[in-house]
């Protein structure tokens, strides 16, 4: 089996709504079925933007939650979190001396942080590393692919370039050298609005693990066909998001027909949005139960983690050792050894 790793960092308030799902939690249960996968929280790339303890701790609680709760069965998936597991910041610290600036300063989370508000002498140092950190959880386990969003890909390029400098520098074969794995039909997925991509602090979102009466009130909401004033009025499909989402969540038989008498003016905009609700309850539901039932357990998310971090461990390790091996840090006078 080939070997994936992909992370999240708990930088918003943890909760995932169906633009998350649709854009990367269901693509990695799909990769999951026959692929080795580590999947990380990481918790210390939070910290880059979140300095406030109470903050980090609910985002990270609430991440964790959300994300077992989707994840559903963990065969093949180690799910972890980051600052579990040190050797990622130990890495980090030996990456730092191949990786030359320019690198770091062409990063676009540091080049659009420039364009904003801030000073360059303003901007903390752990955002400007923040790619060495993601390196380092990269290179530890030699993953073949690396899923992310389109966001992410320049990371993995940078990952890709400082394994090469390692490898070249200390003479080694340590690293393997990562790809990135975008999915195509995904791209974006807008928000109810139907005009910017699904956010949180937007506001045009479907949340997943919110009461249903929250959700029922985003369905309603959603952004139909502004030129249909009657339901006898003749509809359109395109743009309009409550079926962008049916065809994702809805049985396609049922979708077509709906969207058949939504064009010829046969149906209201509410029974279709009824349908888009219960599609959602319906495909959320095992999801939605895991939730309450890990809530209601915090034990059980806990040893979920602390195997989780075992296993995370139990690969990183022996990278750890070679790489301090590769750099000479080990010396006759060794005593420390990993794995
Ligand atoms: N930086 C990634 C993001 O914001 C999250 C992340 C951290 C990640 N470490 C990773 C993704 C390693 C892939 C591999 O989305």
């Amino acid at each position: 089996m080939k070997r994936i790793l992909s992370g999240i960092t708990p930088s918003g308030d943890g909760s995932l709504h169906i633009g998350n799902y649709l854009g990367a939690v269901r693509q990695f249960i799909e990769l999951a079925k026959d692929h080795e996968c580590f999947l990380m929280v990481a918790d210390l790339h939070a910290l880059t933007t979140i300095q406030n303890k109470e903050m980090l701790k609910r985002n990270t609680e609430t991440l964790i939650l959300n994300e077992l709760a989707l994840l559903g069965d963990l065969k093949n998936i180690t799910f972890f979190r980051q600052s579990d597991v040190p050797m990622h910041t130990e890495l980090q610290s030996i990456l730092n001396n191949v990786t030359p600036l320019g690198l770091l300063k062409r990063a676009h989370a540091y080049k659009d942080k420039l364009q904003k508000d801030v000073m360059e002498d303003d901007i903390n140092v752990g955002l400007f590393s923040y790619p060495m950190l993601m390196a380092a959880d990269i290179l530890l386990y030699k993953p073949d692919l690396v899923p992310v969003g389109k966001d992410q890909k320049q990371h993995v390029e940078i990952t890709r370039d400082i394994a090469e400098r390692f490898n070249k520098t200390f003479q080694t074969k340590t690293f393997k050298l990562p790809e990135p794995y975008i999915p195509e039909e995904v791209a974006v997925i807008l928000g109810t609005d139907g005009k910017r991509k699904m956010s949180k602090s937007l506001g045009n979102l479907i949340s997943i693990f919110d009461d249903e009466t929250v959700i029922k009130k985003q369905v309603m909401g959603t952004y139909t066909d502004p030129t249909r004033v009657h339901a006898t009025d003749r509809g359109h499909i395109e743009g309009n998001m409550v079926f962008v989402y049916l065809d994702f969540f809805g049985e396609a038989a049922t979708v077509a027909d709906l969207k058949k008498r939504y064009q010829e003016g046969k149906v209201a905009d509410v029974e279709v949005k009824e349908y888009l609700f219960a599609s959602l309850m319906k495909t959320f539901a095992a999801a939605r139960e895991r939730y309450q039932e890990l809530k209601a357990h915090p034990e059980k998310v806990k040893q979920i983690l602390e195997d989780g971090a075992a296993k995370a461990r139990a690969v990183a390790s022996p990278t750890m050792g070679e790489v301090r091996d590769a750099v000479g840090l080990t010396n006759k006078y060794s005593f420390f050894h990993y794995s």
